[in-house]
C-alpha cells in the first residue's frame, strides 16, 4: 500500500513537471531551429513534398512587411527543365531540387528588408522540417542578367512588371551537415 502510495506520488509530481516545462520547450524549439540552420551546398537527389512545401511558403509570407504591404512575388521551382536553365546561365544553386527565386517591388522602399524576413521564415521552416537551405544572391545576378538566356528566364518566371529578382533560395533534402561559421559577438553591445 505504502509503494502504491509513494509511486502514484512519483506519477503526479512527473506529470505536473512536464506541463510545467512546456512553454519553455517550446521556445527552446525555435531558438534550435534558429541555432541549427546552415548553409547546405550538396543536396540529396530526393523530393521535396508538396506538403512541406505549402508549409514552408505559409511560413515565408507569414513575415512582417511593412504596412503589410507584402513586397514580395515567389517562384517555387521544381521543374527540371527551368532549372537546367538557370543553372545554365550561372546561377548556381548547388543541383537543390527546389529553387525558391524571390522579387522585391522596387518601388517600395521596404522591399528589399521585406523580402529577407521572407526569406530568412523560409529557410527556418525547411530547417524545422530538417531541409537543407542557402541563400543564393549569385542565382539573382544570373537572372537579372543582360542576356537573351536570362531574358527568356525572366519571361517565364513571369514576375508583375516592377519587380525584380533579389534572391534565390536552394531548398532540398541535407546531404552535408557542415559546422556553423563563426560569428562576432562584438557586434552587439548591451547598454543597460
Ligand atoms: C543575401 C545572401 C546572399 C548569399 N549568396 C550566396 C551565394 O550566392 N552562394 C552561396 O553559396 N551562398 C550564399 N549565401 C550564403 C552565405 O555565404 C552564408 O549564409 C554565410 O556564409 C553564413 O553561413 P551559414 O548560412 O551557414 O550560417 C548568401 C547569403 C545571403 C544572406
Amino acid at each position: 500500500m505504502k509503494k502504491t502510495c509513494y509511486l502514484s506520488m512519483i506519477l503526479v509530481a512527473t506529470i505536473f513537471l512536464s506541463c510545467a516545462e512546456k512553454p519553455q520547450s517550446t521556445s527552446d524549439v525555435v531558438n534550435k531551429t534558429i541555432l541549427s540552420r546552415r548553409s547546405i551546398r550538396k543536396y540529396k537527389n530526393l523530393k521535396v513534398s508538396k506538403e512541406m512545401l505549402d508549409v514552408i511558403i505559409k511560413s515565408g509570407i507569414n513575415a512582417p512587411s511593412a504596412k503589410n504591404n507584402q513586397p514580395w512575388e515567389v517562384r517555387v521551382i521544381s521543374t527540371p527543365g527551368l532549372l537546367e536553365k538557370i543553372k545554365a546561365t550561372g546561377g548556381n544553386f548547388y543541383d537543390a531540387p527546389v529553387l525558391i527565386v524571390i522579387a522585391n517591388d522596387t518601388a517600395n522602399p521596404y522591399g528589399e528588408f521585406d523580402c529577407g524576413l521572407l526569406s530568412q521564415n523560409i529557410m527556418l521552416s525547411a530547417e524545422s522540417f530538417n531541409l537543407g537551405t542557402c541563400a543564393l544572391g549569385g542565382v539573382a545576378r544570373a537572372i537579372n542578367n543582360n542576356t537573351a538566356d536570362a531574358e527568356a528566364i525572366r519571361a517565364e518566371l513571369g514576375f508583375s512588371p516592377g519587380y525584380k529578382t533579389i534572391l534565390g533560395i536552394a531548398l532540398g533534402h541535407k546531404d552535408e551537415f557542415p559546422e556553423a561559421k563563426s560569428r562576432d559577438t562584438s557586434k552587439v553591445k548591451f547598454i543597460d
